[in-house]
């Protein structure tokens, strides 16, 4: 039996932590009080939870080396950006095995990860960071339109804008002047980094799985990513898996190999997100964990492999098997985003929407009669499989087309099936 310790879980981390206790391991959580107001997502099971907070690397190491000390921790899993860097520190002086500290603080920052990876010889795209909205016109210059703005601590594509050229610059740093100051205090540390520019790498852009253990490497999937028809910056959901080239396939599986050695990233499962540009692969975000949400489910669905037993594999220094996998066809995972800020009608049938042949699963995070919801909120998700990328993309909009009808609200759309090269 082992002892995973589970910190700050998401809801579908929470599912790691289920599939540990029917795996018949011994289960420790704990957990901010801030995710715990943020919970929706069930049960645990864990043996024994524990709330502490996760920001401060005294008191997460404090709480983690009494827990170690009673019952010895095997594993340690967290898949949380705001939380992962004080989670590898306190596992460090506790001499607990967990991805480097190091490797995770280059990689929660993209300014640094990109000069650590320069500095190996990694190829990535030109930049140049600033902390000052000021500075944005100056520095683009040298990058070069199109070029894409992000914060170099954020995630979840918060604050992230392409502009092609100087004046939609200056219409995106004024949307930043604004978003800034609006800014709930507990999400500031986004900005804290100062921002990013960087060369827009025009191209498909993947996700690779990366699991390390002890110096050895393996793609546990490659995924793709759409992005809404409006804003190439706008993640609209994954396809599992993307069928490439074999060449690509594997220049990109080398390039994200090369970018966990680099920046450190040591144990793990890690998402690579990458470029497959016209000089061949660049990484455009290395995260120090795995995808998120329901991709996860989407890799069961195509692979009939349940990834959270790779994850617990991997991080308990176990290179995972991956012989199991099988070839299941294709999931799409799709968000449900209202176009604007609205409100849901009064009157609507998710079951006709959930009872649709290709959608297997559907998750309602804000459907509600009559609810006010805000452009852009994750309303649902929706996982569509299909023999063919094309088919289950189709379903997609299809299941969207119908919602937008059924809850009356206006909903972003996908690139259709026709625009997909594959
Ligand atoms: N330099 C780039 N060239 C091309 N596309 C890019 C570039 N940088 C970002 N993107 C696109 O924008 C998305 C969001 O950027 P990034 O991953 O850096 O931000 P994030 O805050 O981590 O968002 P997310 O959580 O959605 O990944 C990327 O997944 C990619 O599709
Ligand atoms: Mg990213």
């Amino acid at each position: 039996m082992k002892h995973v310790l589970f910190i700050d879980q998401t809801p579908s981390g929470v599912a790691t932590m289920q599939r540990a206790k029917e795996n018949g391991h011994r289960v420790t959580y704990i957990r901010s009080p801030e995710v715990r107001a943020l919970s929706n997502a069930g049960d645990s099971n864990a043996d024994v939870e524990i709330e502490s907070d996760t920001s401060s690397v005294k008191e997460l190491t404090g709480t983690m080396g009494r827990i170690h000390k009673e019952h010895p921790v095997t594993a340690v899993i967290n898949s949380r950006d705001a939380s992962i860097e004080y989670t590898a520190v306190a596992c460090a002086q506790l001499g607990i095995s967990f991805t480097a500290a190091v490797g995770v603080q280059n990689a929660r920052n993209k300014a640094r990860a990109r000069q650590v990876l320069a500095a190996a010889g990694v190829d990535v795209p030109r930049f140049a960071v600033t902390t000052h909205l000021d500075e944005f016109a100056g520095l683009a210059r040298s990058v070069g339109y199109p070029l894409v703005i992000k914060p170099a601590c954020g995630y979840g594509s918060l604050l992230c804008y392409r502009a092609d050229s100087l004046l939609e610059l200056r219409m995106v740093i004024e949307k930043l002047r604004h978003e800034e100051a609006q800014l709930p205090a507990s999400w500031r540390h986004i900005v804290g980094g100062g921002y990013l520019l960087e060369e827009w790498v025009e191209g498909e852009v993947v996700s690779i799985q990366m699991a390390v253990v002890s110096g050895h490497k393996e793609a546990l999937a490659v995924t793709g990513r759409t992005t809404t028809a409006e804003d190439a910056c706008i993640g609209l959901g994954s396809v599992v898996p993307v069928s490439l080239p074999r060449k690509v396939g594997s220049d990109c599986i080398a390039h994200a190999g090369e970018v966990c050695e680099a920046l450190g990233l040591d144990l793990g499962v890690f998402d690579i997100e990458i470029a497959i540009g016209a000089r061949g692969p660049v990484v455009v975000d290395a995260n120090p964990r795995r995808m998120g949400g329901e991709v996860l489910s989407a890799f069961e669905l195509a692979t009939g492999v349940n990834f959270h037993d790779l994850l617990l594999e991997t991080y308990s220094g176990q290179m995972p098997n991956c012989t199991r996998m099988r070839n299941d066809g294709f999931v799409v995972v799709r968000k449900m985003l209202p176009r604007f800020d609205a409100h849901v009608g009064e009157v609507f049938n998710l079951e006709k929407i959930a009872t649709m042949r290709e959608c297997k699963k559907f998750v309602n995070y804000g459907i509600q009669a009559g609810r006010r919801v805000k452009r852009l909120e994750v309303l649902a998700r929706a996982l569509l499989h299909g023999s063919t990328v094309a088919s289950a993309l189709s379903a997609a909009e299809i299941l969207t087309l119908r919602l937008e009808e059924e809850i009356g609200l206006s909903l972003v759309h996908g690139p259709n099936a026709s625009q997909l090269k594959r």
